[in-house]
């Protein structure tokens, strides 16, 4: 029998950034709808995460009975968090969507694949320029940072600031158990919401053919985005645009290196470059969880949620769910047709919008690199940034030349 401390959903427990996937087998066998000590429940099968995002349950904190989050109650005026449409409830979700589902049509991001190759390529070359150095720091980050940039039409700055903030504020997307974080992340809130109001103002006076210029306008309409609404979608835009696909590229590199026949199939079957960004997507997830809150009382596995509950549903658990992947999950598979049903990008009202921009980024960016660099490898230990939910590498040191 499992001992019930070894069956809690523990992010504190040592190990887990290195290996978040035994503890999430151990619940999934075990409690797969947890109602943790800590008064959110953690839903980790794939067809319990795949109904409940898809159920159209509300995402708005507002809903909950009580809040696990009273360090964030205070901070109702201070910044974007809360007012972006990953927090919204229709009406308000579905007009603030709309806005930006014109922007992100198909034709548009596949139209970006030129600019897309320039930009990895120029990392490349500097890789191997340098040898040994970080794939993290030269390609991983700087491509999506790069492509949501331009695409929004952010002014030519140091961008290194905007990092910093905008890596403390998606620890909001996890648990946050102590106050000092908690306080963290509304500072860097409302750095980033001042940060933003500023390039706006500019934006009104430089306008240009891009998506910053085209949510100014739907601003003017008066009825369709008020002043706050139009800061916190740029936010959610340039934070989302680069903090997660990051991790699709580190991750999905780190999974080849690991499994070097992964990376000769890869080499020699470049055919397969769609199915392994969806294989990477799936067996180790650039973002963990994602949430909702009941507002009626919501069956799952056999257990019955309460309303007013917050509800995290674990996708990186759902996607090694051999319930649904088969006995081998937990492996790397590049050609495994069931790949295409990860849940990486969520599902139903809120299924991520930027999916087709970060699919095409992670598969120019990933052939490109292996079939540039025949010898690639680790130069060193690759260290993990420490976050529950947008995981992925901190350290990722490279090289790109034969080490004898
Ligand atoms: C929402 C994942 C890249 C923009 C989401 C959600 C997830 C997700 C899990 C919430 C879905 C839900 O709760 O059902 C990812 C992953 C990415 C990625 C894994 C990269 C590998 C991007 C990019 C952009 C973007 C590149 C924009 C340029 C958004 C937006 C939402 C969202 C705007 C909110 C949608 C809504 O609430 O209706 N994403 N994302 N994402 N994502 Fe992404």
């Amino acid at each position: 029998m499992t001992d019930v401390d070894e069956l809690l959903f523990n992010p504190f427990e040592p190990g887990f950034f290195e290996n978040p996937y035994a503890q999430y087998k151990k619940l999934r066998d075990g409690d797969p709808a947890q109602e943790h000590p800590l008064g959110f429940w953690f839903v980790s099968r794939y067809e319990d995460v795949s109904a409940l995002l898809r159920a159209g349950l509300s995402v708005e904190v507002t809903n909950l009975a009580e809040s696990p989050f009273e360090y964030f109650a205070a901070d109702e005026d201070a910044g974007a968090l809360n007012r972006s449409m990953l927090d919204r409830d229709p009406p308000d979700h579905t007009r603030l969507r709309s806005l930006v589902t014109k922007v992100f049509t198909r034709r548009a991001i596949a139209a970006l694949e030129p600019k897309i190759a320039g930009l990895v390529d120029a990392a490349l070359d500097r890789m191997a320029e340098k040898g040994e150095s970080d794939l993290v720091e030269e390609l991983a980050f700087p491509l999506p940072f790069a492509v949501i940039s331009e695409m929004l039409g952010m002014p030519p700055t140091d961008h290194s600031r905007v990092r910093e903030l905008s890596g403390t504020l998606v620890r909001s997307l996890e648990i946050v158990a102590d106050e000092e974080t908690a306080r963290a992340i509304m500072a860097a809130d409302a750095e980033l919401t001042a940060i933003t109001r500023e390039v706006i103002e500019w934006k009104r006076h430089n306008p240009a053919d891009d998506l910053l210029t085209a949510l100014i306008a739907a601003e003017h309409d008066g009825q369709v985005l008020d002043g706050d609404e139009l800061v916190a979608q740029v936010v959610l835009l340039y934070v989302a645009g680069h903090e997660t696909t990051v991790n699709l590229i580190a991750n999905g590199v780190n999974a080849l290196l690991r499994n070097p026949s992964q990376l000769t199939l890869l080499r020699d079957r470049p055919d397969l470059a769609s199915n392994a960004v969806e294989e990477f997507l799936r067996y180790d997830s650039p973002v963990q969880q994602t949430r909702r809150v009941t507002t009626s009382p919501y069956a799952v596995a056999g257990r019955e949620i309460p309303p007013g509950t917050f509800v995290l549903a674990c996708l990186g658990s759902a996607n090694r769910d051999e319930r649904f992947f088969g006995p081998d999950a937990s492996e790397l598979r590049l050609d495994r047709p069931e790949a295409r049903h990860q849940v990486s990008f969520g599902a139903g009202p809120h299924h991520c919008l930027g999916a087709a921009l970060a699919r095409l980024e992670g598969q120019v960016a990933v052939s490109r690199l292996v079939q540039r660099f025949p010898e690639l490898g680790f130069a060193g230990k690759l260290e993990w940034n420490g976050r529950i939910n947008l995981r992925g590498p901190s350290k990722f040191p490279v090289t790109v030349h034969p080490t004898a």
